[in-house]
């Protein structure tokens, strides 16, 4: 079990979303069968941390308390934490530094899906790394629209851009976190940019002038996916489905990870399994059992 806290960045306007996220949280909408929170809670399980902090707007948080409750069912707890207006990734840890109380944490955004072969094990690669901050990098064929990292031999980030016209490498920031404790107070001494929000990048760039950045390369055999747009969104449940279908594996499913970690037992499962007895997902878990 780790001893990071996670934490999920789970507000934001979902804009580019706009009509359907108007009166919905983005991190609410289905990819295929379950809701996008699910995807990026399973990473933060799957790297075992059962210490969650989940950050929404004020409105959305009844909306995903009834869906996910206190995190008992399985076996973890989740702290609710508010974020009044979207004013930036970075300002994740200050409003869950009393939270964190300076523990590391492991930060994933709500609307990033991760699913690759060895994901558990690059997580408990990263996990290890106490001091420092880890980023994870993922290929992509058009780094100009990311923040690009690049790196030296070792792993070491020499340098991130955001949107660079000369890109430094191929590997995108995405949106998973390790950060040490020492993340909210470097916080809370970064400006707001000219868009008005704190940066992931300029906090980032405090560990970085420390010589204190590490990147995990996520290389072929990993799918990062988008779900800010129409067609990514879709494009998302279709992986997923197209995924499940053909493996009759589920991806992103806590139940399972909760029971393979010991963290529920059978009684537990069943209840669970009960409950979606009407689904494919209910039939899935009961055959866990
Ligand atoms: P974005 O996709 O950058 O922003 P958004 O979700 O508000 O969508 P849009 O651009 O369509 O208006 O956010 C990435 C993730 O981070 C997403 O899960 C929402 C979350 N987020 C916050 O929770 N708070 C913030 O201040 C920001 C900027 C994002």
């Amino acid at each position: 079990m780790s001893t990071r806290k996670g934490l999920i960045l789970a507000g934001g306007t979902g804009s580019r979303l706009w009509p359907i996220t108007q009166g919905l949280s983005k991190q609410l909408m289905p990819i295929y069968d379950k809701p996008m929170i699910y995807y990026p809670l399973s990473v933060l399980m799957l790297t075992g941390i059962r210490d969650i902090g989940i950050i929404t707007t004020p409105q959305d948080q009844v909306q995903f308390q009834n869906l996910l409750g206190d995190g008992s069912q399985w076996g973890i707890t989740i702290t609710w934490l508010v974020q009044p207006n979207p004013e930036g990734l970075a300002q994740a840890y200050l409003i869950a530094e009393e939270f964190l109380a300076g523990e590391s944490s492991a930060m994933v955004l709500g609307d990033n899906i991760f699913f690759g072969h060895g994901l558990p094990e690059l997580l408990a690669s990263a996990d290890t790394q106490t001091a420092g901050g880890t980023v994870f990098g993922y290929r992509v064929a058009d780094p100009e629209r990311y923040g690009v990292v690049g790196m030296d031999g070792d792993g070491k980030v020499t340098k991130i851009i955001e949107k660079p016209e000369v890109p430094p490498s191929n590997y995108a920031v995405t949106g998973l976190y390790f950060l040490d404790g020492t993340a909210p107070e470097r916080a809370r001494s970064i400006q707001p940019s000219a868009r008005g929000e704190l940066e992931i990048v300029t906090l980032l760039e405090s560990y970085l002038n420390e010589d204190a950045l590490t990147v995990e390369r996520m290389g072929r055999g990993y799918a990062w996916l988008d779900t800010g747009t129409h067609g990514s969104l879709l494009d998302a449940g279709n992986f997923v489905r197209t995924l499940q279908s053909r493996q009759g594996m589920q991806t992103g499913c806590p139940e399972e990870i909760a029971y393979e970690a010991g963290w529920i037992d059978d009684a537990a499962l069943r209840v669970l399994a009960e409950r979606y007895a009407k689904t494919g997902y209910g039939d899935y878990l009961r055959g866990l059992l």
